[in-house]
């Protein structure tokens, strides 16, 4: 019994990954472990991923950059945020591949790639639509291009952009974005032949080959999450994260009597109420106040007042055989039950992403 614990089944990653890299064919797939993993944990996941079939890693900042290259060192690592000077050095110690999309930046790497004595491998980022990082110009993207091939201090990668609406199957943005990319991507193709151009995350990999190119950057999908936010057994995906607690206490509400922070719950009739010591300092949101079930005996039970920073409140109803010790699942399965992060987002009018990633660094994770 542990006071709260994320169990990652590793399994569940290797076979996710599997699944996408069947999908993928002969597209490689790059497992993205940033913020540690979706919360799943880095290191363990980017091992599962690796063993499901995924032949590169991917992370935003320089420190997850450091930690996941020390770890894997022999991985071809891209660390795909933006970077200030330091952070650059940082990230190309560490050994990783970078992103470029200005040429200020393009000739800052190259000086600090000089002074680590070996040529830093960088992937021109086209801002195809995203509206976020990326270089929006056709041309200049082509320039930028040229010009890490022809410095000595730089080998090119990659070309690669990032989708805003994968996601949206309704949306015809999609499309265009393919449609711009390709062209720019077919050019830088066959100027410099052995670049690798990659576009896809898992919602685009799920939704349309003409997106795989020649590696896909996966995160969501990997770790069992939908990345169109149902139910994610309709893409043979297997949620990897279970959060568990266990009931601290169990005690008899009369009629009138209130739970938690502010009385936002009233006991309607006399019931039992059982406390589960975690909260908004784990991870748990406080507007799942009044709005959550928790799992304990394999039955649902509805969490009832304030989620407080430590604990959180369930009602178990005028008779119960839950007592002190047993185990609580707020997201994972327990017998035949189960709540999904999509469920627990829907709730929270967020995506599941946002759910796991929210789960604290007060939460060990655990192999399943
Ligand atoms: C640039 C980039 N590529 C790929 C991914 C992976 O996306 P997903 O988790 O939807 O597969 C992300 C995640 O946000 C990203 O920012």
């Amino acid at each position: 019994m542990e006071r709260a614990t994320a169990r990652i089944d590793h399994e569940a990653v290797s076979a996710n990954c599997a699944r996408l890299k069947a999908e993928l064919g002969e597209a490689e797939l790059c497992a993205v472990v940033k913020a540690d993993g979706y919360g799943h944990g880095a290191d363990g996941c980017a091992g599962a991923a690796l063993a499901g079939g995924a032949t590169r890693l991917a992370v935003a900042t320089a420190g997850e950059a450091e930690q996941v290259g020390r770890r894997f060192q022999h991985v071809p690592l891209l660390t795909m945020g933006a970077l200030t000077a330091e952070e650059a050095d940082t990230v190309l110690s560490a050994g990783s591949e970078l992103a470029v999309w200005e040429e200020g930046f393009r000739r800052l790497v190259a000086d600090r790639a000089r002074a680590h004595g070996h040529p830093a491998r960088v992937h021109v980022k086209h801002d195809s639509g995203m509206g976020r990082l990326g270089n929006r110009s056709p041309d200049e993207v082509l320039e930028l291009a040229r010009a890490c091939a022809l410095d000595p201090d730089l080998e090119l990668a990659g070309i690669w952009t990032h989708f805003a609406t994968a996601d949206e199957l309704d949306s015809d943005y999609f499309e265009e974005q393919l449609e711009r990319f390709e062209k720019v991507a077919a050019v830088v193709k066959d100027q410099h032949p052995g670049v690798l151009v990659h576009a896809a995350n898992s919602a685009a990999v799920l939704r349309d080959r003409r997106a795989h190119f020649d590696m896909a950057r996966c995160g969501v999908a990997i770790y069992g999450l939908d990345p169109f936010q149902r139910d994610p057994a309709e893409q043979g995906l297997r949620p990897a994260l279970t959060l568990r607690s266990y009931i601290a206490s169990v005690k008899r509400f009369p009629a009138g009597a209130t739970a938690g922070y502010g009385r936002k719950w009233t006991a309607p009739v006399d019931t039992w109420v059982g406390v589960i010591p975690l909260g908004y300092g784990d991870g748990v949101r406080r507007a799942l106040t009044n709005n959550a079930e928790v799992l304990v005996g394999g039955r649902r039970y509805p969490l009832v007042g304030t989620v407080s920073m430590d604990n959180v409140t369930i009602d178990l109803g005028a008779e119960t055989a839950v007592e002190p010790g047993d185990e609580a699942v707020l997201i994972g399965a327990q017998g035949e039950e189960r709540i999904l992060a999509e469920e627990v987002a829907a709730r929270l009018e967020t995506i599941n992403y946002e759910v796991t990633c929210a789960i604290s660094s007060r939460v060990p994770r655990r192999p399943a």
